[in-house]
């Protein structure tokens, strides 16, 4: 396992990943209803931009740096924006916020957080980003193996159950490895509400990977941010949300991040793309 999510902490994808997040969550606490929430790729919780990780990529500068100076931001990123200021004292810093102190934040203390992470620098910086959140835990073990044993406990405590699966692509199962996590989980809990990100290189492997979700869902909901033409292979020309489940209230959000990030921070000729399977 080389990955290592600091070098591309705070770049064009964490925007588009972090705030349909926030989006999902905030649709999803809107009652009163217990969640129950699973990160099966957790990564280090927090992020320093200055370090020398972020420095050596400069993806951030083209990422969360665009967006906190950019004067047409819609509100749908103000929570993003919110959660960036406070990690860094309430004003400018180089902090940057993972998915887990964006999903902690987002929760009340009556929901349940298992965060996953098997890097064993990572876990303990994901420990301590987490340490005060009673009601979150992280927890050194596979992602996948985790969504499929705990979902369906929030469904049998009257809750629901939401899975983000945002895996580092390093292994070539991955694709496979949402697809069959997103039918185990369905099968112990046909109304749990499933987010995972995927980058976009080519059309071949994104369009396989959907008409397999189809296979096992019948409501995907994919938001593509496509930067470039999706030309090379071998670079990263965007990257896409896929959803199931997802909260209707939460569409517009959804679109608005990924039209956004389209006009502002790709290529010409970028687009978004938001469709259901
Ligand atoms: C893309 S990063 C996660 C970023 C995080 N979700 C965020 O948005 O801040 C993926 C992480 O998954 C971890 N990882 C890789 N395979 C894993 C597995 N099977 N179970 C749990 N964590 C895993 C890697 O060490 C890496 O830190």
């Amino acid at each position: 396992m080389n990955y290592r999510h600091a070098f591309h902490a705070g770049n064009f994808a964490d925007l588009q990943k972090h705030a349909i997040l926030i989006a999902l969550l905030a649709a999803l606490t809107a009652d009163e209803t217990p969640l129950s929430v699973i990160d099966t790729h957790a990564g280090a919780g927090a992020y320093d931009l200055g370090g020398d990780m972020a420095q050596r990529s400069g993806e951030a500068a083209a990422g969360i740096g665009k967006l906190l100076a950019a004067k047409n931001a819609p509100a749908v990123f103000a929570p993003l924006v919110a959660a960036v200021k406070a990690l860094n004292g309430g004003g400018e810093g180089s902090l940057y916020p993972g998915s887990p102190l964006l999903i902690a934040r987002s929760l009340r203390k009556t929901d349940r957080y298992v965060a996953c992470e098997l890097r064993p620098d990572d876990f303990d910086s994901l420990r301590r980003s987490l340490a005060p959140y009673p009601f979150a835990q992280a927890v050194r073990d596979d992602g996948y193996a985790t969504a499929v044993a705990k979902a369906g406990k929030g469904g049998q405590g009257g809750g629901r159950t939401f899975v983000l699966i945002d895996p580092p692509f390093e292994r070539s199962d991955d694709y496979a490895q949402i697809v069959a996590t997103t039918k185990a989980v369905l099968a112990r809990d046909s109304q749990a509400v499933i987010a995972a990100w995927m980058p976009l290189k080519d059309l071949e492997t994104f369009d396989a990977f959907m008409r397999a979700m189809e296979t096992v869902t019948r409501d995907a909901l994919a938001a593509e941010l496509r930067l470039r033409p999706l030309a090379d292979p071998m670079k990263m020309n965007g990257c896409a949300m896929v959803m199931v489940g997802a909260p209707r209230s939460a569409e517009a959000a959804i679109a608005e991040v990924t039209t956004w990030l389209a006009e502002n921070v790709g290529d010409a000729g970028a687009k978004a793309r938001i469709w259901r399977a």
